[in-house]
This record gives structure tokens, C-alpha cells and sequence, in this order.
């Protein structure tokens, strides 16, 4: 079945250069100041599994299914949707999965048989849920996917997400840049960190970063000293942070605990990141890394504010969230809904039409900018 997904990606390669961004969609997204939610939101997981909250009106009711409260960005976005949803008349059913497979279904099983119109969901892994997408079918209840693609459904209507191949290529970029690969003598070392092999998107974040790295690879400019490659080999269960300390503190003893210097570390994202850089701060004594991540959680702002972490990828769930509101409505409207990709995202049952907003790089010279000045965080939040 994943072989499926590789052909998805090939796909996206192909169709990288034709994306367009999320133009526009910041004017219609709310400033999400609520700082004390998000705080929160990253330290209590006590909640995972129930509805976040309820409210009625005459809209119509929408269910948004999000994977775990774990990681900062799903309670942003549960946050987002239900708040914008709510504002234009909908009622919301937001729920939270603790990234537990049959919770999620039986939590959209729930929607479905409660009367939701339209689900929004952010798949824990897209490949398991095709039986109870078949139930939201038949009762013409309508899909979204949300960031994550749902594979092998036909009841998927829609997508929206980030362009997550570009965000590959963006860490790659990076890595070659700074280390100056088409100048630079090297050898450098090198090892690999990406999420979880269920998540359609590791793949395209994987994906992105080495075609640009592969080539530094074969000709040895870059060596990937444990040996660890491969997707299969450099994936991490759940995009859990401690999965990838664990990864990273095996990797160090085995390659680097005698000084031999690390140059980088590719991390698709910044819960891997954040193993990787507990890992090196306890075990590491070299030089530090190069360090990718993404998403500009807290914790990872406040690493590379400490230069513990280089960079990360900008992906504003406001923005998102504004966009996939916008699908909502003209779903139960009847209109068409936006979309500016038809070409990349192919599940398994044929291309499904996306609206791909547009990640963007940070690190320690813009994020003030970018964060602060947007009203993504407030300055203390980053303290
Ligand atoms: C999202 C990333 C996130 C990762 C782990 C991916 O599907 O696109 O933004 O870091 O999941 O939750």
C-alpha cells in the first residue's frame, strides 16, 4: 500500500514548480493571541479524547478530527478552525485522538452519526480510514483532509495543506547553503530524522530535502555515518520527540562519542528536532550541528533564539485554518470551493483537488518578524 505513496511523490516532484502559495489568505485569518491556551496546550495532554467544546447554531454542524494534543501545532489548529467555524454560523465538534488510530475512527464515527455535514480531518495514519470514511459516503456527509492526505478514500472531497515537498526542499537548501556544499572540500557528516512512515507527508518532507542532498550524498561530499538513509531507516513512529532522542543517542554512541564531528542533522520537523537536540546537549561534545526543523513550536523558537536550533519552517495554521473554513462554507453552500492545485496529490482513488498554502523559512534573523510582529506569538511566550 505505501508503494502507493511513493508514486504520490514522485508525482508532487514533478508538479513542485507549478505550486502557488496561500496569497492573500493571511488577511482573512484572525490573530490567534490567546497565549495562555497555547502554553497550555503544549503541557496538557488530559484532555486527549474529548470534545474540546460544542456550540450550537443554525449553520449547520461541522466535525474537525485532529490527531493529538501532544504537539503545539494541532492544538493551534483545532483552535483556529473552531474559532473561525463558530464565527461563521457552524457548529463545531472538535476532537483530539492521542494519536491512537481507533479513537480517531470511533471519534468520526461519532460525528458522522451525531450529523455532522462536513469533516475536517488531520489523519493520524491516512491509510486507516477508509471503512469509516465509507459510512461519512454513504450518508453524503462531505471530507476534508486537513495537512495530512487520507490515502486510498474516494469520499475525500477536498485537501488543505502546505506545500510539504517544498518544505523539504527548503530544509535541504538550507543544509547545502550553509555548508557550502558546491564550494566546500567537505567531507561533511550528516544524519537524517523524519516523521512517521503513516503520515503521507514525511514522505514529501523526506522527499524534498533529498533531492537536493542526494547528489552530495553519492559523490561522498556528504556522509551519512550511521548508515541510516532510507526512509524506512531514518522515519520516526508518531514524530515522537523522545523516538528520535533514543534514534539520536544510539547514533552518537556508535559515530561520534570519540569527537568526530556532526555537521548536520536533517529533522523534517521540530518534535524530532527536539529529540535530536536533547540528545547532542547530553551526549555530544563537538562542534554544533546544523539543525532543521518545522513548524516554529515554542520550544524549537526558543532553541534557535539559544542557536541550539538553525532554522524552521513557518507554516501558519492560521492561514490554513482561514482556507479550510473557506472549503467548509462552500461546501455546505453548494459553491465551489477554493483550490489552486489539481495536478499533485493523488491518494490511491485518483487526484484529489488542494488548496497548498505556502510554508516559509525561519530562523533567528526573521522570526521577531515573523512571529511576534504577526501575532502568532507574544514576545513573553518566547522568553
Ligand atoms: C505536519 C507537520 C507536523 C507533523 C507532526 C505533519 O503531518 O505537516 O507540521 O510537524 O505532522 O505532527
Amino acid at each position: 500500500m505505501k508503494r502507493k505513496l511513493v508514486s504520490t511523490f514522485l508525482t508532487v516532484a514533478m508538479a513542485a514548480s507549478l505550486l502557488v502559495g496561500c496569497g492573500g489568505g493571511n488577511t482573512s485569518a484572525p490573530a490567534s493571541t490567546d497565549t495562555e491556551t497555547k502554553t497550555e496546550a503544549t503541557t496538557d495532554t488530559s484532555t486527549e479524547a474529548e470534545a474540546t467544546e460544542t456550540t450550537a447554531s443554525g449553520g449547520g454542524k461541522v466535525g474537525v478530527a485532529m490527531p493529538t494534543k501532544d504537539l503545539q501545532r494541532w492544538n493551534q489548529d483545532g483552535e483556529n478552525m473552531q474559532k473561525l467555524l463558530q464565527e461563521a454560523g457552524y457548529e463545531v465538534d472538535l476532537q483530539y485522538a492521542s494519536n491512537d488510530i481507533a479513537t480517531q475512527v470511533s471519534q468520526i464515527e461519532n460525528m458522522i452519526s451525531s450529523g455532522a455535514q462536513v469533516l475536517v480531518i488531520a489523519s493520524i495514519d491516512g491509510d486507516s480510514l477508509g471503512t469509516v470514511l465509507e459510512q461519512a459516503k454513504e450518508q453524503n456527509v462531505k471530507v476534508i483532509a486537513y495537512d495530512r492526505l487520507i490515502m486510498n478514500s474516494d469520499a475525500v472531497s477536498y485537501y488543505a495543506t502546505f506545500d510539504n515537498y517544498m518544505v523539504g526542499t527548503k530544509q535541504g537548501e538550507y543544509i547545502r547553503d550553509q555548508l557550502d556544499l558546491d564550494n566546500a572540500a567537505g567531507p561533511f557528516n550528516m544524519e537524517i530524522f523524519t516523521g512517521d512512515p503513516g503520515d503521507n507527508n514525511a514522505r514529501f518532507f523526506y522527499g524534498g530535502a533529498i533531492d537536493v542532498l542526494k547528489k552530495y550524498i553519492d559523490e561522498g561530499k556528504i556522509v551519512v555515518k550511521s548508515g541510516q538513509v532510507d526512509f524506512d531507516n531514518v522515519a520516526t513512529a508518531n514524530w515522537a520527540t523522545e523516538t528520535a532522542q533514543s534514534r539520536m543517542d544510539a547514533i552518537i554512541s556508535a559515530n561520534y562519542a570519540d569527537g568526530t564531528k556532526l555537521d548536520a542533522v536533517l529533522c523534517s520537523n521540530d518534535s524530532t528536532a527536539l529529540g535530536v537536540t536533547n540528545s547532542l546537549e547530553a551526549n555530544y561534545t563537538g562542534d554544533w550541528p546544523i539543525i532543521t526543523g518545522q513548524d516554529c513550536d515554542v520550544a524549537n523558537v526558543k532553541n534557535m533564539i539559544a542557536g541550539k536550533q538553525s532554522m524552521s519552517i513557518f507554516k501558519d495554521t492560521r492561514t490554513l485554518a482561514a482556507k479550510t473554513v473557506e472549503m467548509v462554507d462552500a461546501i455546505m453552500k453548494g459553491t465551489e470551493a477554493p483550490v489552486n492545485d489539481t495536478e499533485t496529490y493523488d491518494n490511491g482513488t485518483g487526484i484529489i483537488p488542494s488548496y497548498l498554502c505556502e510554508p516559509v523559512f525561519a530562523d533567528v534573523n526573521n522570526y521577531k518578524e515573523l512571529l511576534i510582529d504577526s501575532g502568532y506569538y507574544t514576545e513573553d511566550q518566547l522568553q
